[in-house]
């Protein structure tokens, strides 16, 4: 939606307001600056700090936090800080600026998409208005709908916060008034508020309950919660607003705009199941909490907190169906590596009722004190469960595997370790046993994908090395001391890409530039890092249309906000030469203050010895199979030259 939404900004619009913003006049407006040298800091908005880590470079035009590591450029500033979309941020800044958008001509279905969208907005947001009138002026309202919340715990102010309201209990009362301001009933059907049996006449969906209107993370109303007043045999205790154009349930979170700025800040995330549960904590000053709103936690919506931080807290009912619920997002969270934690409330208890009976400070020492992790939890549960049944025990035993099986190895490695130690001592097992059991779990699924992978491209299964024979030649083409170099992986390609952006148009060797000299010698399939190849390729791609190379600019103020970051991430890295390298080398300055020659040697010296340990491994694969002599003493001279090569560049590269 955003991206269909930004291309109707004309791109030269989006351009000039970048190019107009000065960043530190925009951050200046939200945060105090002071001077330090030639940058800027302050204390940073982000997360809490007393002494300031966050840093603004204007000449660069972007800003760095080394506390908590957000960084970007005076757009992604605005998003993050208001919690805005690209286009919103761009909007926010060209009205600052007074710079007039150009707005272009959208494809026919988008228009009709937004336009169908823009009037469920506008009549949304007229229900609302008209439900809390009703709640807050009329006497029925107040008598009826006031009462009740009263009853609830509920203050004006939050009722007002949260905008709720309620519909009157008679037929038509919303109806007649809709279609009296000029709506259509087709919008109003649509949008779900109003109902039509076959023939009959309209009459409003929501009729006697209280309303919950459901809003966007930017604060539009997308739909509606209702809910009825008394237990009633037939009736559903909560109507909701249908699917429509405007209200994508899966893509919803109850409460996350009320809660953003406060859920990055604390950089936490509560979820919890009900309306009245974000209501109530809210109120009780506990602000960083959203609803999955009945249903178990979707893609969507994970994607959706994790714009604000990457923990999260589920809080769910104690009885079975909320530790059901509870189980079914948790694979999901994991696999998006979220740091889960779980909070099951006493029996009968949901985060409402604890809250409103025991406080604010009871509940947070509450959460605090019960809060488990993923790993934990399944053990808990699983544990009771399995009492003394072997059978059971043993798939509790093969439950557990898996979920620690899930967990992002290469991340999250020391993570790992714990929970296989903490589940083998709780399961009463071997750790050793329990570690197979995890690796035959991530084999299995290594296979399933390469299979998948095998089965798309249509490739020939015999032609996929054998495991174990590779596995020797890598290990013995691969000297220790190279095993070292290579672990620092991350940290090298991210300094590669640095090299590009930041150097790429600067002379070097005979290449004539470091950008020539990049795509001339590298294989840029020796990447690893997805995003870093990504950005190299389009960097290649800007060089080859525009006949130029991209300035860092069209990295740090990309359209997608991945880009911008790691852009950004990239541009403050500082390198410093080891003082070994100083000592064995004269090192020259070269790119200006803190770069190196020796630095842009070693950061390419790094991928060309990654070249090199592939060839080295494919000649000795050849190697192993030749039966002919004069073929094998050729290749074991080329063994021997490779070999060389790999010494001088081992030399080459820094290992910081
Ligand atoms: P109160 O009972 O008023 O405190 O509401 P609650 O939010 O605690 O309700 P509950 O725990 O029963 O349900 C949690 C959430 O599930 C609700 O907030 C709704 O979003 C959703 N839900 C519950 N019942 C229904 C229903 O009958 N229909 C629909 N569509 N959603 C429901
Ligand atoms: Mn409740």
């Amino acid at each position: 939606m955003i991206y269909l939404r930004a291309e109707m900004i004309a791109p030269e619009s989006i351009q000039q307001v970048i190019s107009r913003s000065d960043i530190v006049e925009v951050i200046g407006q939200f945060l105090k600056l002071r001077k330090r040298g030639a940058n800027y800091i302050a204390n940073c908005p982000f997360h809490n700090e007393k002494t300031p880590s966050f840093n603004i470079n204007p000449s660069k035009g972007i800003y760095k936090c080394f506390g908590c590591g957000k960084g970007g450029d005076v757009v992604s500033f605005v998003e993050e800080y208001e919690k805005f979309s690209f286009v919103e941020a761009i909007r926010w800044l060209a009205n600052y600026y007074q710079i007039e958008l150009n707005e272009t001509e959208a494809p026919e279905e988008y228009k009709h998409q937004q336009q169908v969208e823009e009037s469920l907005r506008i009549v949304n947001e007229f229900a609302a208005a008209y439900f809390q009138d009703i709640l807050l002026n009329h006497e029925e309202g107040r008598l009826i709908g006031g009462s009740y919340f009263e009853e609830r715990g509920f203050r004006r102010h939050i009722i007002e916060q949260f905008r709720l309201g309620y519909c009157l209990d008679k037929w038509d009362g919303f109806v007649t008034e809709a279609l009296a301001r000029g709506y259509s009933l087709e919008l109003l059907e649509k949008a779900g508020l109003v109902k039509t049996r076959d023939g009959g006449r309209p009459y409003d969906n929501y009729k006697g309950r209280v309303i919950f209107p459901i809003f966007s993370a930017t604060g539009r109303i997308l739909g509606f919660g209702a809910r009825i007043l008394k237990k009633a045999e037939h009736a559903p205790k909560y109507v909701n607003s249908p699917e429509n154009e405007l209200y994508v349930k899966n893509k919803v979170l109850y409460g996350l705009y009320q809660s953003r700025q406060s859920i990055g800040k604390l950089d936490e995330c509560f979820l919890v199941e009900g309306y009245t549960d974000v209501i109530s904590l809210h109120q009780a000053g506990v602000t960083n909490v959203v609803a999955s709103s009945g249903t178990s936690l979707t893609e969507g919506q994970l994607k959706l907190i994790g714009n604000l931080t990457r923990n999260l807290t589920i809080l769910y009912d104690g009885d079975a169906a909320g530790i059901k619920a509870a189980m079914r997002g948790l694979d999901m969270a994991l696999a998006e590596s979220f740091n889960v934690k779980l909070v099951l409330l006493p029996d009968g208890e949901d985060p409402d009722s604890f809250v409103q009976k025991s406080g604010a400070e009871a509940f947070k020492q509450y959460v605090e004190t019960h809060k488990r992790d993923v790993i934990g939890f399944r053990l808990e549960v699983g544990l009771k469960e399995a009492g003394n049944d072997p059978v059971k025990k043993s798939q509790l035993v093969n439950e557990i595997a898996e979920t620690i099986s899930r967990i992002n190895k290469t991340e999250d490695f020391t993570l790992q370790q714990y929970y296989l130690r903490e589940s083998a001592t709780r399961l009463q097992i071997d750790e050793e046993g329990l570690v197979h059991l995890v690796n035959k779990f991530i084999r299995e699924r290594l296979q399933q994908e390469r299979r998948q992978k095998e089965r798309k491209q249509g490739r020939d299964a015999e032609e996929a090395p054998d495991d174990t024979t590779a596995a020797m030649y890598a290990a013995e083409a691969e000297p220790s001391a190279v095993s070292d170099i290579f672990s620092k992986d991350n940290r090298q390609e991210l300094q590669l890409l640095k090299v590009l952006l930041e150097y790429g148009d600067k002379p070097y060797e005979e290449s004539g530039t470091v950008a020539q000299f990049f795509f001339e010698t590298l294989d840029v399939d020796l990447l690893e890092h997805p995003l870093v190849k990504r950005i190299v390729l389009l960097y290649y791609e800007y060089w080859v249309t525009h006949h130029q190379l991209p300035d860092t600019k069209y990295f740090t103020s990309h359209l997608e906000k991945p880009i911008r970051e790691m852009a950004a991430e990239v541009l403050h890295i500082k390198f410093s030469p080891s003082e070994n390298w100083v000592k064995k080398h004269k090192v020259e300055v070269l790119f200006g203050e803190n770069v190196y020659d020796a630095d842009i040697k070693s950061t390419f010296s790094y991928f060309e010895l990654k070249l090199l340990r592939r060839m080295l491994a494919e000649n000795m694969q050849q190697l192993q199979q030749e039966k002919d002599m004069q073929k094998v003493m050729a290749l074991m001279k080329t063994h021997q030259g490779l070999k060389q090569r790999e010494k001088e560049l081992m030399a080459l590269v820094i290992v910081r």
